[in-house]
């Protein structure tokens, strides 16, 4: 018993110094190593506002392949890793949930013959997902933007668009909305974005 008891307070230690380390890192300066951006944790409250829907536009497609990475020989453009959380309003994760992102190339062209760039994956045990992919190419009438639709299992689905910050074109655009932007952030040439999903399951 009494080595039991030695033995669950050396795991509890082990346990604390790990979970603080990316803490502790972060008030250092020193950059935070990959495993430890990897692992977010949701920033919501209970009782948050839904992620507002957008449009669908003319360019979804279904029956997108399921894949979490939709980089692919002969894409080009400055990578992009957006992870986050399917919340729901009361900031529970939902776990399974489907996200089926479709977005233009870095030229702002959408391939509607194939499925460059588009596929659905779901959200894991945590609620979480990961994408990879690109920053898209603005268009005509458009500032940059990923769609995506995303829906709790037997939920209605919600189909909306994120967004880039520091875009000078999202003052111009007639669907850009301050709530759905992601936060970004510069990692060597590529970029980290997040942006957690709420959804109105009740
Ligand atoms: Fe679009």
């Amino acid at each position: 018993m009494e080595r039991d008891n030695g033995f669950l307070a050396m795991r509890r230690q082990f346990l604390r110094t790990w979970a603080a380390l990316p803490l502790a890192l972060a008030s250092s300066g020193v950059p935070l190593p990959r495993w430890a951006q990897a692992a977010p944790t949701p920033e919501c409250s209970d009782g948050d506002d839904p992620t507002p829907p957008q449009m669908e536009g003319p360019f979804f497609k279904p029956r997108a392949p399921q894949r979490t990475s939709l980089l692919e020989p002969g894409i080009n453009g400055t990578r992009l890793v957006l992870t986050g959380f399917v919340l729901s309003t009361a900031c529970k994760p939902v776990a399974g949930a489907l996200l089926d992102f479709w977005q233009a190339d870095d030229h702002g062209d959408y391939d509607y013959r194939g499925y460059r760039l588009r596929g659905h994956q779901f959200s894991d045990g945590d609620g979480r997902y990961r994408l990879e992919t690109i920053v898209p190419g603005p268009y005509p009438g458009r500032t940059r933007h990923i769609h995506v639709k995303v829906q709790a299992p037997n939920r209605a689905v919600l189909t909306t668009q994120v967004y880039f910050p520091g875009e000078a074109q999202n003052q111009d655009d007639f669907l850009f909305r301050p709530d759905l932007l992601m936060k970004i952030r510069n990692t060597g040439g590529a970029r980290d974005g997040r942006f957690d999903f709420v959804l109105k399951l009740a």
